[in-house]
């Protein structure tokens, strides 16, 4: 298969692998959560097409929360500040959280939400991601649940985009350099 797009190089993974994969990690967090509520909470944006896949898998009840981050570099050009530009709309106390991830990368991102999540003394707090570029982590974040391990190249598709371009692709692809 390859990309329709100009912009892009090749089709990393299909919308049938995609599909197939969310399948079988939704299958593995109905059985871990069995008999309890769980609250998925999305950060925005690029997380929102693969929470609405992951959730529609799943078989147990599910609430859904959202917030968003913003992350820039400091001025030394140094990554990994974060800050939340929207937050949840209600309290965790005492809830099973998991948090959906598009894409864990340095790790700055996930370290800073799990910090504010935790506290706020949810019963539970665990992470999933689409995708996870461990090659590339600085800081070190517990990632329970993982749909794909990344090459260190840049994707876009399924959320994630490159200048708000791209989120809408049903499969991830491999920018042109
Ligand atoms: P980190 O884990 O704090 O480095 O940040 C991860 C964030 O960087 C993600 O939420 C994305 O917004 C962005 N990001 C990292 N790698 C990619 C990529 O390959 N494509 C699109 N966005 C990316
Ligand atoms: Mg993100």
């Amino acid at each position: 298969m390859s990309a329709t797009l100009p912009g892009l190089e090749r089709v990393l993974f299909t919308e049938e692998q995609i599909d197939r994969r969310i399948r079988e990690v939704a299958a593995e967090i109905s059985r871990h959560y069995e008999g309890r509520v769980l609250k998925l909470i999305g950060v925005l944006k690029g997380s929102i097409f693969f929470l609405t896949a992951l959730a529609r898998y799943l078989e147990i009840p599910v609430k859904v929360d959202f917030l968003a981050i913003s992350s820039f570099s400091n001025k030394s050009g140094a990554p990994g500040v974060v800050r939340i530009a929207k937050d949840l709309d209600e309290p965790i106390e005492g809830e099973d959280i998991l948090l959906v991830e598009d894409i864990v990368d340095t790790g700055f991102t996930l370290r800073y939400l799990l910090q504010t999540l935790s506290g706020r003394a949810p019963n539970s707090l665990a992470v999933c991601t689409l995708l996870d570029r461990t090659s590339r982590r600085i800081v070190q974040v517990p990632v329970d649940y993982r749909c794909f391990e990344l090459p260190d190249r840049f994707v876009v598709g399924f959320g994630l985009d490159h200048n708000q371009l791209y989120r809408n692709l049903g499969y991830i692809a491999v920018m042109k350099p």
